[in-house]
């Protein structure tokens, strides 16, 4: 068991990797959402000025909310940090791991402002995203496998690799495409899975749990109690 967790604490939390109100809302209603990510693209997609999307999320969601700067140096990342970390206490910042963005991530960390590292590829990156005081990874793992790598390996290798150095940097497998990857991500002891809606609905379905649904109705009015 990793060091660095208290008894009780051996669950993959669940965050929506997406900026959609209407979706958040729905899985915030099933009592799953832990926290939830965005990327320049997610938000890209919706209606809406950036930081009031980013405020209706923080009033529906006490957890960790990944907002994404877009700069590419360090200063300019920090400013931009800056005021996201502003709308709402939950507010991480998800800086790319560059030297410019792990330089961004460390002085925010010394100002109390929690990053999210991401597009990681390697356990190098993680390793260094780590050192510079990252409170989140976010491997891809459904890019890698895109390209024929093996996404879940990456994912496995970077818990260990932290976990082996008690270092306090959570993992959030990230790029998730299918539940199956849900599946692998849990088996593996990632911290967090961060999940489009879609994938989050896959998760409820099969087959014998929409027979049995059905099969006891038809009983009970077989039976002659109706509805
Ligand atoms: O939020 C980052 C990540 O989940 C992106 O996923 O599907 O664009 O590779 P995807």
């Amino acid at each position: 068991m990793p060091a660095r967790l208290e008894e009780g604490d051996y669950q993959m939390k669940i965050f929506l990797d997406t900026a959609n109100l209407v979706e958040i809302k729905e899985a915030v209603s099933w009592g799953v959402v832990d926290g939830v990510t965005t990327n320049p693209s997610l938000v890209a997609r919706e209606e809406g000025v950036f930081h009031k999307i980013l405020l209706e999320i923080s009033s529906m969601v006490a957890g960790p909310i990944s907002a994404e700067v877009l700069s590419l140096e360090a200063r300019e990342m920090v400013q931009e940090a800056r005021i996201l970390a502003s709308i709402a206490p939950q507010i991480v910042i998800k800086v790319p791991v560059t030297p410019e963005g792990l330089k961004a991530a460390r002085e925010l960390k010394e100002e109390g402002i929690k990053t999210n590292v991401t597009l990681i590829f390697s356990l190098n990156q993680a390793l260094l995203a780590a050192r510079a005081g990252g409170a989140f990874v976010s491997p891809f793992l459904g890019r890698l496998d895109d390209i024929g790598h093996d996404g879940i390996a990456l994912v496995q290798d970077i818990v260990e690799m932290l976990r082996y150095y008690d270092l306090p940097t959570e993992v959030i497998a990230a790029s998730i495409r299918h539940p199956y990857h849900m599946v692998e991500a849990a088996r593996i002891g990632a911290d967090i899975a961060t999940v489009p809606f879609k994938v989050l609905k896959q998760m409820f379905e099969h087959p014998l749990t929409e027979q049995g649904i059905e099969a006891f109705v038809q009983d009970w009015e077989a039976g002659g109690r109706g509805c």
